[in-house]
């Protein structure tokens, strides 16, 4: 399985702020935002990752995550040249794709729940050996922000709809995909939306369409969180502030993930952490290992 992370766009919303930094490189808390869909891939056991960001910002995820062996992975770097939207990541990622799985994530979103990792490497199997993809929802006050899964009386899904004026539920589609490799045949034929862009919903569409779209629920007690917008940006921060310190473990710590699934031995963990010695990110991993 391939990941795909997304962290270009134009982050209009918050401006003045993204004019000149990418959104993806703001700090939720106590480390960049991008560390924490990064975190939920390797959670995942994806260690193949294809960073796409703007021709502006691409040089600066490579300063933050270099080659991803400090992880125990490998990150790669493509250039998204404008912002067409999510489904063009299938079209950028193609070579790098090749004959595999993929999983789409959106370097804006926040994920934190319990047996996270358990359900992930499950749907990972599952996806790998099997030809559905997978999508998650997950209910919010605000739908029409989001894609809008459709349900009918018998709790089957009927339809998802992009950022729709009357959503028909509650339930969001969160910015986490798992697809069987046709996924870049089928982006490569879906046609730009009213606004210009190559939408996961057409994406996702298509699957449900051809009875091949799984839609796991992320319920109560689980967190999603975006930070597209001043308030959700600070409420992030927030949460993960209040999280951490309560039970004195770090949200999206790459070294202690990559420790955990065994991706790095502990003494590479120290060796990364030493770097930061002083730090409460590297004093809390120094503590924890050294
Ligand atoms: P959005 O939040 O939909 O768009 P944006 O980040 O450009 O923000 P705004 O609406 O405020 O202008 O994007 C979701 C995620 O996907 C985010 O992490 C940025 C990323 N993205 C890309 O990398 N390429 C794209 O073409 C688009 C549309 C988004």
């Amino acid at each position: 399985m391939k990941a795909l992370l997304l962290a270009g766009g134009t982050g209009s919303r918050l401006f003045p702020v993204t004019l000149g930094v990418s959104k993806q490189l703001l700090p939720v808390y106590d480390k960049p935002m991008v560390y924490y869909p990064l975190s939920v891939l390797l959670l995942a056991g994806i260690r193949e990752v294809l960073v796409i960001s703007t021709p502006e910002d691409i040089e600066q995820y490579e300063r933050l995550l270099g080659d991803g062996s400090q992880w125990g992975i490998t990150l790669l770097y493509k250039v998204q040249e404008r912002p067409n939207g999510l489904a063009a990541a299938f079209i950028l990622g193609e070579a790098f794709v090749g004959s595999d799985p993929v999983c789409l994530i959106l370097g804006d979103n926040i994920f934190y729940g319990l047996d996270f990792s358990t359900q992930l490497e499950a749907v990972v199997e599952r996806t790998r050996l099997g030809s559905k993809a997978t999508i998650f929802g997950f209910t919010v006050k605000d739908p029409q922000r989001y894609g809008v899964i459709e349900y009918d009386t018998e709790g089957e899904v009927i339809s998802i709809e992009e950022k729709p004026e009357y959503p028909k539920s509650q339930q969001a589609v969160v910015g986490l995909y798992f697809y069987p490799n046709e996924v870049v045949a089928i982006a490569k034929g879906i046609q730009p939306s009213a606004r210009g862009e190559l939408e996961i919903t057409a994406v996702n569409q298509a699957f449900l369409e051809r009875q091949q779209l799984q839609v796991e629920n992320l319920g109560r007690g689980f967190a999603w969180l975006d930070t597209g917008t001043h308030e959700s940006l600070l409420e992030a921060s927030q949460f993960i502030e209040t999280v951490e310190k309560r039970q004195g473990l770090k949200i999206g710590c790459l070294e202690e993930v990559a420790y955990q699934k065994g991706f790095i031995t502990k003494e590479q963990l120290v060796q990364q952490a030493k770097k930061l010695e002083g730090t409460p990110y590297g004093d809390y991993l120094l503590a924890r290992y050294a």
